[in-house]
């Protein structure tokens, strides 16, 4: 039950509506507890539990490796962190690609064991029974379409997504399934502006520009945590890579000199 002067959580129509109202919508990755309690704070309006994790956090060169229990394992750390931003989580591969009946049974489990209020998956006109499947057992889903990371190996790696009419046909697809909204992933901004205005749903984009209804990021990326290469698209607010750097070197040296701990930061 509700408790008063709760703050009340985005919901899956109250995102589509943003998009009606005209409002940009923000969302950003976390994988933690402390991470999404500290974007909740800051008002995203949802976080993504993305498959990005195999990469950001587990250190992989793609994002094939990242399990389903792993991802429940950290949806649910990030689901429970979260009051009033709605938290999706993404389906990892291949669990959507063995029939919608298997895909039923394991979003399922994701919206089960991590009380999360949606998934993600990477596909459009091809995944669109599957999408009609899970919105049919009333698993809210969200499409993602341009460069689906999954496809690395079958796209022959990351590169931007071209064919308009796929692209079209992709979102509409994805759409017509069902799905409440659909990242579009590094696409032309011009293919983007299009399918934004032809869809009612909601475009969030990543790379793809400035007139989708709204923007997600990689949190390490936005914060200046990322080891190694940085997409052209991601501008960085911070720079808590040096800031942390910083802390722990100082923290090193004041333990070598004997400083630290000093009197103030021991028990009498
Ligand atoms: O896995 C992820 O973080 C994503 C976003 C980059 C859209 O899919």
């Amino acid at each position: 039950m509700a408790q008063p002067n709760q703050k009340k959580r985005l919901t899956v129509p109250g995102f589509v509506d943003l998009k009606k109202a005209s409002r940009k919508i923000c969302v950003l990755t976390a994988y933690d507890f402390p991470t999404a309690r500290l974007l909740d704070d800051a008002g995203v309006d949802a976080i993504l539990v993305g498959d990005s994790m195999a990469m950001v956090i587990q250190g992989h060169d793609t994002t094939l490796p990242v399990t389903l229990d792993e991802m429940i394992y950290h949806g649910e750390m990030v689901a429970r962190a979260a009051k009033s931003s709605m938290v999706i989580v993404d389906l990892p591969f291949p669990t959507f690609h063995m029939g919608v009946h298997k895909a039923v049974e394991l979003a399922g489990r994701v919206l089960k064991e991590t009380q999360c209020q949606a998934v993600k998956l990477e596909g459009g006109q091809d995944q669109q029974e599957v999408i009609a499947g899970l919105v049919a057992a009333g698993i809210p889903v969200m499409a993602h379409v341009g460069l689906r990371p999954q496809s690395v190996h079958a796209m022959g790696g990351y590169k931007i997504q071209r064919d308009e009419e796929q692209l079209l046909a992709d979102a509409l697809a994805a759409q017509s399934a069902g799905a409440f909204g659909i990242v579009l992933e590094c696409i032309p901004e011009q293919i983007a502006t299009r399918i934004t205005a032809e869809l009612d749903i909601p475009t969030i984009g990543i790379g793809a520009g400035a007139n989708c209804d709204g923007q997600v990021l990689v949190i390490h990326d936005l914060l200046g945590l990322t080891s190694g290469y940085v997409p052209t698209f991601v501008k960085q607010y911070a720079n808590l890579g040096k800031t942390i750097r910083d802390a722990v070197g100082n923290w090193c040296q004041e333990v070598r000199d004997g400083e630290y701990p000093d009197a103030k930061h021991s028990f009498k």
